[in-house]
Protein backbone atom coordinates (compact mmCIF):
# COMPACT_ATOMS: atom_id res chain seq x y z
CA UNK A 1 0.00 0.00 0.00
CA UNK A 2 1.28 3.34 -1.07
CA UNK A 3 1.25 5.71 1.88
CA UNK A 4 1.83 9.52 2.12
CA UNK A 5 3.31 11.26 5.58
CA UNK A 6 5.67 13.69 6.95
CA UNK A 7 8.64 12.48 8.71
CA UNK A 8 10.65 15.09 10.67
CA UNK A 9 9.10 17.99 8.43
CA UNK A 10 10.10 16.43 5.26
CA UNK A 11 7.21 14.77 2.81
CA UNK A 12 7.84 10.61 2.67
CA UNK A 13 5.65 8.50 0.13
CA UNK A 14 6.85 4.44 0.69
CA UNK A 15 5.14 1.45 -0.19
CA UNK A 16 3.90 -0.44 2.71
CA UNK A 17 2.12 -3.15 4.66
CA UNK A 18 -0.94 -1.16 6.40
CA UNK A 19 -0.10 -3.34 9.52
CA UNK A 20 3.68 -2.82 9.85
CA UNK A 21 4.16 -1.22 13.01
CA UNK A 22 5.74 2.06 12.64
CA UNK A 23 8.11 1.27 14.97
CA UNK A 24 9.82 -0.84 12.45
CA UNK A 25 9.06 1.19 9.64
CA UNK A 26 10.90 3.92 11.58
CA UNK A 27 13.78 2.06 12.27
CA UNK A 28 14.54 -0.38 9.60
CA UNK A 29 13.13 1.81 6.85
CA UNK A 30 14.38 4.82 7.90
CA UNK A 31 17.05 4.01 10.08
CA UNK A 32 15.89 6.20 12.99
CA UNK A 33 17.26 3.90 15.79
CA UNK A 34 16.07 6.41 18.47
CA UNK A 35 13.52 4.57 18.48
CA UNK A 36 13.89 1.60 20.98
CA UNK A 37 12.20 -1.35 21.53
CA UNK A 38 11.10 -2.44 25.09
CA UNK A 39 8.15 -4.33 25.41
CA UNK A 40 6.70 -4.27 21.91
CA UNK A 41 3.61 -4.17 24.04
CA UNK A 42 2.55 0.04 24.93
CA UNK A 43 3.85 -0.33 28.44
CA UNK A 44 7.26 0.99 28.54
CA UNK A 45 7.23 3.98 26.35
CA UNK A 46 10.64 3.61 25.07
CA UNK A 47 9.58 3.81 21.70
CA UNK A 48 7.36 7.40 21.94
CA UNK A 49 7.03 9.16 18.83
CA UNK A 50 4.89 12.67 18.44
CA UNK A 51 2.62 11.78 15.96
CA UNK A 52 0.86 15.11 14.98
CA UNK A 53 2.52 16.60 18.49
CA UNK A 54 1.01 14.44 21.10
CA UNK A 55 3.27 11.65 22.07
CA UNK A 56 2.34 7.92 20.70
CA UNK A 57 3.52 4.41 21.33
CA UNK A 58 5.08 3.37 17.64
CA UNK A 59 4.91 -0.28 18.49
CA UNK A 60 1.21 0.15 18.59
CA UNK A 61 1.14 2.38 15.83
CA UNK A 62 0.01 0.61 12.47
CA UNK A 63 1.52 2.36 9.20
CA UNK A 64 -2.08 1.91 7.74
CA UNK A 65 -2.94 4.76 10.19
CA UNK A 66 0.07 7.17 9.82
CA UNK A 67 -1.17 8.53 6.28
CA UNK A 68 -1.41 11.98 5.91
CA UNK A 69 -0.03 12.51 9.52
CA UNK A 70 3.32 14.49 10.80
CA UNK A 71 5.44 11.71 12.46
CA UNK A 72 8.19 13.86 14.81
CA UNK A 73 11.41 11.22 15.92
CA UNK A 74 14.19 12.55 18.91
CA UNK A 75 16.24 13.23 15.43
CA UNK A 76 14.07 15.34 13.65
CA UNK A 77 13.39 16.98 16.81
CA UNK A 78 16.99 17.64 17.90
CA UNK A 79 17.54 20.38 15.56
CA UNK A 80 15.57 22.09 17.84
CA UNK A 81 16.07 25.45 20.55
CA UNK A 82 13.23 23.59 22.47
CA UNK A 83 15.44 20.32 22.57
CA UNK A 84 18.37 22.10 23.41
CA UNK A 85 16.94 23.41 26.81
CA UNK A 86 15.45 19.74 27.28
CA UNK A 87 19.04 18.22 26.44
CA UNK A 88 20.38 20.79 29.52
CA UNK A 89 18.19 20.58 31.78
CA UNK A 90 17.87 16.59 31.73
CA UNK A 91 22.07 16.44 32.00
CA UNK A 92 22.02 19.19 35.09
CA UNK A 93 19.11 17.02 36.58
CA UNK A 94 20.99 13.92 36.04
CA UNK A 95 18.04 12.74 34.60
CA UNK A 96 19.98 9.89 32.13
CA UNK A 97 21.81 7.25 33.32
CA UNK A 98 22.25 4.06 30.65
CA UNK A 99 19.98 6.01 28.44
CA UNK A 100 17.82 3.45 26.77
CA UNK A 101 14.29 5.17 28.10
CA UNK A 102 15.64 9.03 27.05
CA UNK A 103 14.13 9.08 23.35
CA UNK A 104 11.15 8.44 24.71
CA UNK A 105 11.03 10.38 27.58
CA UNK A 106 12.18 13.54 25.68
CA UNK A 107 9.74 13.16 22.78
CA UNK A 108 7.41 12.65 26.06
CA UNK A 109 8.39 15.86 27.54
CA UNK A 110 8.20 17.94 24.15
CA UNK A 111 4.16 16.31 24.15
CA UNK A 112 3.67 17.26 27.55
CA UNK A 113 4.89 21.04 27.34
CA UNK A 114 3.31 21.72 24.31
CA UNK A 115 0.11 21.11 25.43
CA UNK A 116 1.03 22.04 29.06
CA UNK A 117 4.13 24.73 29.46
CA UNK A 118 3.86 25.07 33.14
CA UNK A 119 2.88 21.43 34.26
CA UNK A 120 2.39 21.33 38.50
CA UNK A 121 4.90 18.11 39.48
CA UNK A 122 1.25 15.64 39.39
CA UNK A 123 0.76 16.57 35.74
CA UNK A 124 4.59 15.69 35.08
CA UNK A 125 3.89 11.93 37.10
CA UNK A 126 0.89 11.49 34.98
CA UNK A 127 2.33 12.40 31.62
CA UNK A 128 5.20 10.44 32.39
CA UNK A 129 3.60 7.59 33.87
CA UNK A 130 3.42 5.19 30.13
CA UNK A 131 7.53 5.62 29.74
CA UNK A 132 9.48 2.95 31.98
CA UNK A 133 13.24 3.98 33.51
CA UNK A 134 15.16 0.93 35.27
CA UNK A 135 17.81 3.22 36.40
CA UNK A 136 17.18 6.38 37.69
CA UNK A 137 14.14 6.31 40.14
CA UNK A 138 12.03 8.89 38.14
CA UNK A 139 13.01 11.59 40.48
CA UNK A 140 15.93 13.18 38.86
CA UNK A 141 13.30 12.76 35.65
CA UNK A 142 10.65 14.82 37.32
CA UNK A 143 13.08 17.15 38.15
CA UNK A 144 15.10 17.76 34.45
CA UNK A 145 11.43 18.43 33.02
CA UNK A 146 10.69 20.93 35.92
CA UNK A 147 13.93 22.96 34.92
CA UNK A 148 13.03 22.18 31.73
CA UNK A 149 9.62 24.05 32.00
CA UNK A 150 11.27 26.79 33.92
CA UNK A 151 14.17 27.65 31.85
CA UNK A 152 12.42 27.24 28.15
CA UNK A 153 9.79 29.97 29.19
CA UNK A 154 8.55 31.42 25.87
CA UNK A 155 9.58 28.23 23.81
CA UNK A 156 6.73 26.18 24.28
S1 LIG B 1 8.16 -0.80 22.99
FE1 LIG B 1 6.43 0.44 22.66
S2 LIG B 1 5.66 0.85 24.63
FE2 LIG B 1 7.30 -0.52 24.98
S1 LIG C 1 18.19 5.81 32.08
FE1 LIG C 1 18.32 3.65 31.93
S2 LIG C 1 16.29 2.99 31.58
FE2 LIG C 1 16.12 5.08 31.98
Amino acid sequence: MKIEFILNDKPQTIDVHPARRLLDLLREDFGLTSVKEGCGEGECGACVVLMNGKAVNSCLVPAGNIIGNSIQTLEGFKTTERYKVIEKCFLEAGSVQCGFCTPGIVMATESLLSENPHPTDDEIKESLSGNLCRCTGYNMIFKGIRLAAERGKGLW
